[in-house]
């Protein structure tokens, strides 16, 4: 049961090989109200129903490649499928997963909007749908996540700005990437105040524009690379704006229309750095 289906020349990459082997439909739980799993259960089914699955990988009752779960509680904590079509809609129903620490899909063909119901993931590390099509902005709601490190939405048509208080409350964020999306308006000045951990960020080949605002990469003092180009950043860069970031290696800033020059303390502030670009 659950194997990979294998199309001719078609990759498929399921990440996590864990098979959901705790839900069962059939139990009976007439006698007590609806409980998290059979709440899991029906945000599963709530996912698949939304998707075409060419390949037939949702098949069966949520025994599926990819899904992993507590072993005690029989909660879903992990959504992982990679390279696999699926075609279709994100459910508002997976923000009832409130296990759920991992929500990994990556080349999967997904459409529609991001929908915000995944801001109450409140126990979520890991949210990675890179590779998609997703489309319309990204929710503030995901403001919400306060236990996100690891933040991905790369490559896919998101559109309109970075709302301003987006990271305001991930105070464990380590790494978000944005890059190949059509983000639009400022980098807003705040947005990296309370991400002290943060070490990656990348927001190239957006349509960010505007200046960079002085203190934008202020309270980053474990930031090591940093990607803005492809954008259409204007303005000077600004002259203290690694004054605070002694682990940067990497800086890619080409292809805006940035004024001025390389601000003659950089190398000074910078002594791990190998790359500027
Ligand atoms: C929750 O429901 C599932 C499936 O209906 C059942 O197996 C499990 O024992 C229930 N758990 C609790 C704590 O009631
Ligand atoms: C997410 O999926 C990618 C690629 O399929 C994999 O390399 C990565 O380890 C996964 N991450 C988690 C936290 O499951
Ligand atoms: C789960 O989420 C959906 C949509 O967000 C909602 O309509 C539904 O009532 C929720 N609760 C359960 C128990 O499925
Ligand atoms: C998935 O998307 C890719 C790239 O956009 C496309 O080539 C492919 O035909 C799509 N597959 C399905 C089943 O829609
Ligand atoms: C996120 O938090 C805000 C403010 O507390 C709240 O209004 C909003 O409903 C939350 N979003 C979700 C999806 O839980």
């Amino acid at each position: 049961m659950a194997n990979a289906p294998s199309f001719a020349g078609i990759p498929i990459i399921p990440v996590l090989l864990l098979l959901l082997s705790t839900f069962s439909v059939s139990s009976s739980s007439s006698s007590s109200p609806a409980n998290g799993s059979d709440t899991d259960l029906a945000a599963l089914l709530a996912f698949k129903s939304q998707l075409a699955d060419p390949l037939g990988v949702l098949a069966g009752n949520c025994r599926w490649i990819g899904v992993s779960c507590s072993p005690c509680r029989h909660r879903v904590t992990a959504l992982s499928l990679s390279g696999i079509p699926l075609v279709g809609p994100l459910s508002p129903h997976l923000g009832n997963l409130s296990f759920l620490s991992v929500l990994n899909i990556t080349y999967a063909n997904l459409t529609g909007s991001i929908p915000p119901e995944l801001g109450r993931l409140h126990r979520l590390r890991h949210l990675r749908l890179k590779g998609n099509c997703l489309s319309n902005d990204i929710p503030a709601d995901l403001g919400n996540l306060t236990r996100l490190d690891f933040f991905s939405l790369s490559l896919n048509q998101l559109s309109g700005q970075i709302h301003p208080q987006l990271l305001l409350r991930l105070h464990n964020l380590r790494e978000i990437y944005l890059y190949g999306n059509y983000l639009s308006g400022q980098i807003p000045p705040n947005l990296f105040n309370n991400t002290p951990s943060m070490c990656y960020i990348s927001f190239d080949n957006n349509r960010l524009s505007g200046p960079i605002s002085p203190n934008l990469l202020f309270h980053l003092q474990k930031l090591e690379i940093i990607s803005l180009s492809g954008n259409d950043l204007s303005g000077q860069i600004p002259p203290y704006l690694f004054s605070n970031t002694p682990s940067l290696r990497e800086i890619y800033i080409s292809a805006n229309t940035l004024s001025g020059h390389i601000p003659p303390n950089l190398l000074i502030h910078l002594q791990k750095l190998e790359i500027i670009s």
